[in-house]
C-alpha cells in the first residue's frame, strides 16, 4: 500500500510502498480516504514534536494523526462496526491506503459532513471538546473567548461552545478579513487583534473560559479580561511559549491557568475522551453544525506543497490530502 513516509536530510515527505497493517482482535481496518493535516505534522517532520499517546501506533517516520474513510474489515473482538461504516479518528500513521486503528478510537462520520471534510475535524473536535468540557468545566451559559479562532482547531471550539449553549462566544483574529466568517460560525464578538488589545476590547469580566491557541503575549493580555475564577486552557503556543504574566491579577481574580497537550496520553484515556465526543455528537449536531472549514485538498502526491500551505497567512481552515476510496 502507499504511505506517507519522513525521509532524508533534510527531512521531507515521500509517498512509499510498505506492507499493510495486520489487523488485532481490537482493531478496525480501514480504507482511508482523506487525511488532515495539522502543524504538529509539519513540527514532527523537523524533530521537534515526538507523539507519545496511545493513539500513535506506527513508527515515527509515518506522517499524519487523522483521517477518514470507510471500514474494510473488524478484528474478531469488535461489535457494531460493519465494513462499509463510514469512520473518523485521531490515529498515528493515518496519511496512508490502509490504517489498524483501535476501534474504541473511532468515530462515526456525521450524516452531514462528507468524508473530504470529515478528515479535518477529528483532532480538532478532540482538543476543544476536552479543553471545553474536561480541562474547563465549561457550562450553559459560560461566556467562551476563543484566541486563534479562525485556525484549524480554533474554529472549531467556535462552532463547539455555540452547540454546547455558550452565554457569548468571542473570537480573536488578526485578519479584518476573516471577522464575517467567524460571526457566521457563531462567534457573536470578533476581536481583530492587529487593530485593538484584547482587554481594552473588552474590559474585565469578560469571559468565563478562554481556549487560548496562541500563547506569547496573547496569553499574557487575557488576564485583564478575565471574570473572577475563570479557566484559561493552554492549547497553542503560535505566538510564543515563553511569557511574562502578571500574577497579581491571576491571583486576584482567581483565575485558572491548565495546560493542555495529548502527548503521553494513555489508551484508557483517549477511549474515555473519544467515547464522550461519540455520545454528544448527534446532540450537538441536532441544533447546530460542527463542520470544518476545508481551505485545500491536495493529492497524496502534492503532500509537500500541502503542508507548505499550513504557513500561508490567509490559511483559514483545514489542509486535507486526498488518498483513495
Ligand atoms: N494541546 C493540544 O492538544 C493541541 C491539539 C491540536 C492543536 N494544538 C495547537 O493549537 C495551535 C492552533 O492550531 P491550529 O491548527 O488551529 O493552527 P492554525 O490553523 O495555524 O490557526 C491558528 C490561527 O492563529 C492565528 N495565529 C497564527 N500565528 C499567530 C501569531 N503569531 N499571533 C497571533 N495569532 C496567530 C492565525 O489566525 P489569524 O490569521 O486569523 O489571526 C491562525 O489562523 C497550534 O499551536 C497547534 O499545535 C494543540
Amino acid at each position: 500500500m502507499r504511505a506517507l513516509l519522513t525521509t532524508g536530510t533534510p527531512p521531507a515527505w515521500t509517498v512509499t510502498e510498505i506492507a499493510p497493517p495486520a489487523v488485532a482482535p481490537d482493531q478496525v481496518l480501514v480504507e482511508v480516504a482523506t487525511a488532515g493535516l495539522n502543524r504538529a505534522d509539519l513540527l514532527m517532520r523537523e524533530g521537534a514534536y515526538v507523539p507519545s499517546s496511545a493513539d500513535w501506533n506506527v513508527g515515527p517516520d509515518r506522517v499524519v494523526f487523522e483521517m477518514a474513510g470507510r471500514v474494510r474489515t473488524v478484528g474478531d473482538r469488535v461489535t457494531g462496526i460493519v465494513p462499509g461504516d463510514c469512520v473518523m479518528a485521531q490515529t498515528g500513521g493515518a496519511c496512508a491506503e490502509l490504517v489498524a486503528v483501535d476501534h474504541r478510537l473511532l468515530l462515526p462520520v456525521p450524516d452531514l459532513q462528507d468524508l473530504v471534510a470529515a478528515a479535518g475535524l477529528p483532532s480538532a473536535l478532540l482538543t476543544e471538546y476536552d479543553a471545553l468540557t474536561g480541562a474547563a468545566r465549561f457550562r450553559p451559559g459560560d461566556r467562551v473567548l476563543i484566541t486563534g479562532g479562525a485556525g484549524g482547531v480554533g474554529h472549531i471550539g467556535v462552532q463547539l461552545a455555540r452547540a454546547l449553549g455558550a452565554g457569548t462566544v468571542i473570537a480573536t483574529t488578526r485578519s479584518r478579513a476573516k471577522a464575517g466568517l467567524l460571526r457566521e460560525l457563531g462567534a457573536t464578538r470578533v476581536i481583530d487583534t492587529a487593530c485593538e488589545d484584547i482587554a481594552t476590547a473588552l474590559g474585565p469580566d469578560a469571559f468565563d473560559v478562554c481556549l487560548d491557541h496562541l500563547g506569547g503575549p496573547v496569553l499574557a493580555g487575557l488576564l485583564g479580561a478575565a471574570a473572577p475564577r475563570a479557566r484559561i486552557v493552554q492549547i497553542g503556543r503560535l505566538a510564543g511559549a515563553h511569557v511574562r504574566l502578571d500574577l497579581e491579577t491571576l491571583a486576584a481574580r482567581r483565575i485558572q491557568l491548565i495546560g493542555t497537550t495529548f502527548r503521553g496520553r494513555e489508551a484508557d484515556e483517549l477511549h474515555a475522551l473519544t467515547a464522550r465526543v461519540r455520545e454528544a455528537l448527534p446532540g450537538l449536531l441536532r441544533t447546530h453544525d460542527v463542520r470544518p472549514l476545508v481551505d485545500s485538498v491536495l493529492d497524496l502526491s502534492e503532500a509537500e506543497r500541502a503542508g507548505q500551505l499550513l504557513d500561508r497567512p490567509g490559511l483559514t481552515g483545514k489542509v486535507i490530502l486526498r488518498i483513495g476510496v
